[in-house]
């Protein structure tokens, strides 16, 4: 579809949302900002507002809604992730259902919306997991119902572990898995759960993003949720784990000696008897060094391959080679690291 549409687009500022604004040139764009216009890429209208309090003169023409805002803190409680997650996506699909010309809401969700369940996780509603790994991936789970419940063109699309750019490993607002590549390179992570052959599921900026913007200029929406995630191609924790350990290898004496070690991949019990003995260490640093792994490494004791059928037709490129996307995000973070004398 080459027609220029009226576009409302959420996040914006963030990771996602700002590679998404890049590819929907040719096309009215309005970016929801709530913070400072300066970030919203040229070319694109800045409406500084509220998920709940957009202006309804919007509704008259808006034809596509990508929603891509969302409270990302893994660690945060529940009831604030809700407050943007949950209760700022039922205030967008009120929006929306007042849109007259409405083709289509893309709705950005998460591939943690499977908690703890493993094995094939089907491109399809899912049925609540018996339990959520954090509260981030409760929200996102919750938010996805309402999308499901309403009766606008609606399609979900489900990211996996979205690493950075595979041009220059830039990210604009790193996060858990950022974190948790400085500390394994920091050689302050010493276990981590799962085995070998559990699949993580990275994928670059560019695919992310790729992805959105063909699902949204796609007219049909007859597939509700589409998997952006690695699939069968996706690394295995031990493969990734060697490969870091060589690119650290290559950077660090330390490394290169043997001074640090890589992590012991261990199973669930392991990891839970390190996670108390740290706590109950008390030293700060292991105590963040511990928050941070803990808001997202126990996934991995899920091992699951994500169905990707319906977002195989919309990949606008290649998927990337997760050696060379992990190798330039992970010099991007520790250059940023080290730039802001982050001590640990
Ligand atoms: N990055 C990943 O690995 C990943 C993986 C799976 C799914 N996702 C999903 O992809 C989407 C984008 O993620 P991201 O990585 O780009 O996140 P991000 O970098 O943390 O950016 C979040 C964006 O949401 C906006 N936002 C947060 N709270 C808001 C609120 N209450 N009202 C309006 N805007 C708000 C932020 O605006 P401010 O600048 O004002 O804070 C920012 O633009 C999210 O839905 C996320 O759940 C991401």
């Amino acid at each position: 579809m080459n027609t220029s549409r009226t576009v409302l687009l959420t996040g914006v500022t963030g990771n996602i949302g700002h590679s998404v604004a890049h590819l929907l040139r040719g096309h009215h764009v309005r970016a929801l900002v709530r913070g400072d216009t300066d970030e919203v890429p040229p070319g694109i209208e800045p409406i500084c507002s509220q998920l709940g309090d957009l202006p309804e003169s919007l509704a008259n023409d808006t034809e596509m809604i990508i929603h891509c805002a969302a409270d990302t803190r893994f660690r945060a409680p529940l009831e604030d992730l809700r407050s943007t997650n949950v209760e700022g996506t039922a205030a967008l699909l009120r929006f929306a259902s007042r849109c007259r010309r409405l083709r289509k809401f893309v709705h950005v969700s998460t591939a943690c919306v499977s908690g703890n369940t493993g094995g094939v996780i089907p491109e399809a509603r899912l049925t609540k997991p018996t339990a959520f790994l954090n509260a981030y991936e409760q929200s996102k789970w919750e938010a996805e119902e309402l999308v499901f419940e309403s009766s606008l063109p609606a399609q979900i699309v489900r990211l996996g572990i979205v690493a950075g750019s595979e041009i220059d490993g830039q990210v604009r607002r790193q996060g858990a898995l950022h974190h948790a590549l400085f500390w394994l390179w920091r050689g302050l992570i010493p276990m981590m759960p799962g085995t070998a052959e559990t699949p993580v599921h990275l994928i670059s900026t560019e695919q992310a993003a790729g992805l959105i913007a063909a699902v949204a200029e796609t007219d049909a929406v007859d597939h509700p949720v589409i998997h952006g995630c690695a699939g069968v191609a996706a690394p295995r924790l031990g493969e990734l784990l060697d490969h870091l350990q060589a690119r650290f290898a290559r950077e660090s004496a330390a490394w290169r000696t043997g001074s640090i070690l890589p992590p012991a991949i261990v199973d669930a019990e392991t990891f839970a008897l390190f996670e108390s003995t740290v706590r109950q260490s008390g030293d700060a640093l292991f105590r963040r060094v511990s928050d941070d792994a803990r808001s997202f490494l126990p996934s991995l004791l899920h091992p699951r391959v994500y169905g990707t059928r319906h977002a195989e037709a919309l990949w606008l490129q290649p998927p990337s080679n997760w050696r060379d996307l992990t190798s330039h995000v992970l010099s991007h973070v520790i250059n940023e690291h080290s730039q802001s004398r982050v001590r640990a």
